[in-house]
C-alpha cells in the first residue's frame, strides 16, 4: 500500500493525490483521502479502483492544509468503500492510514472492543478504534493514546499515519517493518512512502527507524525513540528529479523501461568501471566477499530470477559456490550454512518484506550481507553491511524488466571485480566492459524490431489459455522470468520449464497449438533443447525459437547477437518482455497495472 500525508499547505489535496498517483505501483484496489481546513470543516473521501476513480469524487469543495492519503493492495477485508482508508474511529475523531499487517487484530478486538461495532473487515479500523477508546477511557491525548495502542500490537508490520479532527494540524506517524519517510518542506512537512511520491515538494528527507515515533506540525517535525527520548537526525538529499518519474510520450510505463535497457547497461559500465574497463567495487566489500566459502543470494519474484543468473555468473567467474533462494522460504526453512557464508540481497525496490525478513535474521547472527538495489536509502540498502545502486532510473510498470537486467549487469561486474582479486584465470579473461558494450547494442538491436515481437505475441498469445517457455542452465533461468512476464501481465497461463524434465509429465500439457518457445543460448545444451522442442511439436505444439547468431539455423524465429554465453540472459530476456507487453496490450489491458499484483510487497 501507499501512503502520503502533508500538513502546512493550502494544496494539500493536490499535493495528497499527485502523491497517491506516483505510489499507485504500491497498490491501486481503492483510495482514500482525509483533509482538514483548520477551521472546522474537514473532508473523507474514498473510492473503489484507481487514484483516477478517487479524483473524479473529491469535488472542488474538498479542500484543507492537513491531510492523509492511502491506495490500498488489500489483505484483510475484500475491496470495498468500506474497507478503503483513511479508516475512522466510531465517533469520528481520529483517522488513520496503513500499510501492514496487524497479527493479533482479532485478540484485540475481542480482548479491547467487544463494544464497537465496525463498520469494515480491515485490521486497520481495529487500531484506529483502539487509539478512540485510550484517549477516551484513559483521557489520554492522540500522541500516548497512539503510544499505548502500538504497545498493543503483536508481532505486526506497520506504517502508520494519524491524524486527530481535535488537533487537526498535526500528523503522527509510526513504523515497524514496513517503510516511511517524512519529506522536510519551508513551512510544511510531508509524509509518503518512498520519495517519489513528493519530489514535487522536497528532495530533502528524514528516514525513520522501527519503533520510533513521529509528531509533525507545519514548521516542526518531532523524532522520538521507543523510549519517548528526543532522536535529532540530519536530512538526505534525493537527486532524482521529479520528472523522472514521468511517462513521457509512451503509452505505458513498461515500454519505455524495456526502450531503457540499453542506457542502464552503459550507465552501469560508466559507474562501476574505470577508463581502463576493470570493476571499481568497495575494497572492503571484495574482501569481506573474498573470506566467504559460499555465497547465498536471496530475493522475491523477478529479482529471484535475476538471482539464478547471478549464481552462474559467481560460479564460474569466483569458483565460490553460491545458491539462491526465495525469500520466503528462506526466512522460515533456513538451509544448514557454509561456515563463511556471504549474503546477497536482490531487490529492485530494497523493501519487500519477504526479503527484509531473512536480512533480520542475518543482522542478528552477525553476517555480512549486500543489498543490490534500485533504491537509495531503502530499508535492505540501509540494514545490509554493503550496497550496490543499480542506477536503472525508477522503475514504475508493476512487471520488472530493466531492474532485472541491471541486476545481472551488477552482478557481472562484481563477479568479475571478486574473480579477478582471487587471481581466476576466468574472470581476467572475461571482457566486462566490452561485453556490456556488446550487450547494449545488442538489446537495442532487438528493440528496433519489435514490430516483429508485436506480430508473434498476436498470433501466438492473443488466444491462447497457455504457454510454455523451455531451455536448459540459463536459459531455463530465463524461462521462468519469460514465463512470468508473460502470466502477470496477460494471464495467460505460463510455465517456464527445465527443457529435460518436461518429458517427465508436464509434456502431457501440450495440445495442438499449445505454444512452446525454446531459448537457446548455450552451445552445449543447444542441440538437447531442440530435440526438446521437437518432442513437443510431435504432440502438437507450435514451437518459436530465440537462438543466438553463432547457434542459429534456418528456420529460427529470434536471432540475438553473440555475447559471452554467460551474458546470453540479458539478450535473451528481451523479446519475452515485449512478447509480454504486446500481448498484454493487445489483449486491451492495463499493462502497467495488471491485477492483483503491486509492485512493492510490504508485507509477508
Ligand atoms: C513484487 C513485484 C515483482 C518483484 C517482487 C520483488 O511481487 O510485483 O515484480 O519482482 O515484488 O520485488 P523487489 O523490489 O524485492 O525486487
Amino acid at each position: 500500500c501507499g501512503i502520503v500525508g502533508v500538513t502546512g499547505s493550502d494544496n494539500a489535496v493536490k499535493i495528497l493525490l499527485e502523491g497517491l498517483q506516483k505510489l499507485e505501483y504500491r497498490g491501486y484496489d481503492s483510495a482514500g483521502i482525509y483533509v482538514n481546513d483548520q477551521s472546522g470543516q474537514d473532508y473523507l473521501v474514498k473510492e473503489k479502483g484507481r487514484v483516477a476513480d478517487l479524483k473524479r469524487e473529491v469535488g472542488p469543495e474538498v479542500h484543507g492544509s492537513t491531510g492523509i492519503g492511502h491506495t490500498r493492495w488489500a489483505t484483510h477485508g475484500g475491496v470495498s468503500v468500506a474497507n478503503a482508508h483513511p479508516q475512522v474511529s466510531q465517533d469520528n475523531r481520529f483517522y488513520l492510514v496503513h500499510n501492514g499487517v496487524i497479527d493479533n487484530f482479532q485478540e484485540i478486538r475481542s480482548d479491547y472492543l467487544s463494544d464497537v461495532s465496525f463498520t469494515s473487515q480491515t485490521d486497520t479500523e481495529v487500531v484506529v478504534q483502539l487509539i478512540d477508546k485510550f484517549a477516551i477511557e484513559d483521557k489520554l491525548n492522540a500522541h500516548d493514546a497512539f503510544v499505548k495502542a502500538l504497545t498493543v500490537l503483536k508481532g505486526s508490520s506497520y506504517a502508520f499515519l494519524l491524524m486527530d479532527r481535535e488537533d487537526p494540524d498535526t500528523l503522527y506517524v509510526a513504523k515497524n517493518k514496513s517503510p516511511l519517510l517524512v519529506g522536510v518542506g519551508d513551512g510544511f512537512n510531508v509524509v509518503c512512502s518512498d520519495a517519489s511520491a513528493m519530489l514535487r515538494e522536497t528532495h530533502d528527507f528524514l528516514e525513520l527507524l522501527d519503533g520510533e515515533i513521529v509528531t509533525i506540525k507545519p514548521n516542526e517535525v518531532k523524532i522520538e525513540d521507543k523510549d519517548g527520548k528526543p532522536v535529532e537526525r540530519d536530512t538526505f538529499h534525493v537527486d532524482m528529479d521529479a520528472s523522472e518519474t514521468d511517462k513521457g510520450t509512451y503509452p505505458f510505463y513498461m515500454l519505455k523501461e524495456i526502450d531503457e535497457q540499453p542506457n542502464v547497461m552503459r550507465k552501469l559500465a560508466q559507474v562501476y568501471l574505470s577508463e581502463t574497463g576493470e570493476p571499481v567495487i568497495n575494497e572492503k566489500l571484495l574482501n569481506s566477499m573474498k573470506q566467504a566459502d559460499r555465497i547465498y543470494i536471496v530475493g522475491a519474484g523477478t529479482s529471484y530470477h535475476a538471482g539464478l543468473v547471478g549464481a552462474r555468473l559467481f560460479e564460474n567467474l569466483t569458483q565460490t559456490p553460491t545458491e539462491v533462494h526465495i525469500s520466503s522460504e528462506f526466512a522460515y526453512e533456513q538451509p544448514i550454512l557454509s561456515k563463511k557464508p556471504f549474503f546477497i540481497f536482490l531487490s529492485q525496490s530494497g523493501e519487500t518484506a519477504d526479503s527484509r525478513e531473512v536480512l533480520v535474521n542475518v543482522n542478528a547472527a552477525n553476517y555480512e550481507s549486500l543489498t543490490i538495489t534500485n533504491v537509495q536509502n531503502s530499508t535492505l540498502s540501509r540494514e545490509a553491511t554493503y550496497t550496490l545502486l543499480l542506477h536503472a532510473g525508477p522503475e514504475i510498470a508493476v512487471a520488472s524488466t530493466k531492474a532485472y537486467t541491471a541486476q545481472i549487469a551488477l552482478e557481472a561486474i562484481l563477479a568479475k571485480a571478486l574473480g579477478e582479486s582471487d587471481n581466476q584465470i576466468v574472470a581476467q579473461r572475461f571482457n566486462i566492459r566490452q561485453q556490456l558494450g556488446l550487450v547494449a547494442t545488442g538489446i537495442q538491436a532487438i528493440i528496433d524490431a519489435k514490430s516483429k515481437l508485436e506480430d508473434m505475441a498476436k498470433k501466438y498469445f492473443l488466444n491462447t489459455p497457455n504457454a510454455f517457455y523451455i531451455g536448459r542452465s540459463l536459459d531455463w533461468s530465463v524461462s521462468l522470468e519469460a514465463a512470468l512476464k508473460l502470466k502477470e501481465i496477460s494471464y495467460v497461463q505460463a510455465e517456464g520449464f527445465a527443457s529435460g524434465e518436461l518429458k517427465h509429465g508436464t509434456i502431457a500439457l501440450i495440445e495442438d497449438g499449445t505454444p512452446v518457445i525454446g531459448i537457446i543460448t548455450q552451445a552445449k545444451t543447444a542441440g538437447l533443447t531442440r530435440s526438446n522442442l521437437q518432442e513437443t511439436m510431435a504432440r502438437g505444439a507450435k514451437i518459436i525459437t530465440i537462438t543466438t547468431e553463432s547457434l542459429a539455423k534456418k528456420d529460427d524465429d529470434i536471432i540475438l547477437p553473440d555475447v559471452d554465453e554467460l551474458l546470453t540472459p540479458l539478450l535473451s530476456v528481451v523479446p519475452t518482455q515485449l512478447l509480454a507487453y504486446y500481448t498484454s496490450l493487445n489483449k486491451g489491458l492495463d499493462v502497467d497495472k495488471p491485477r492483483n499484483l503491486a509492485k512493492s510487497v510490504t508485507v509477508e
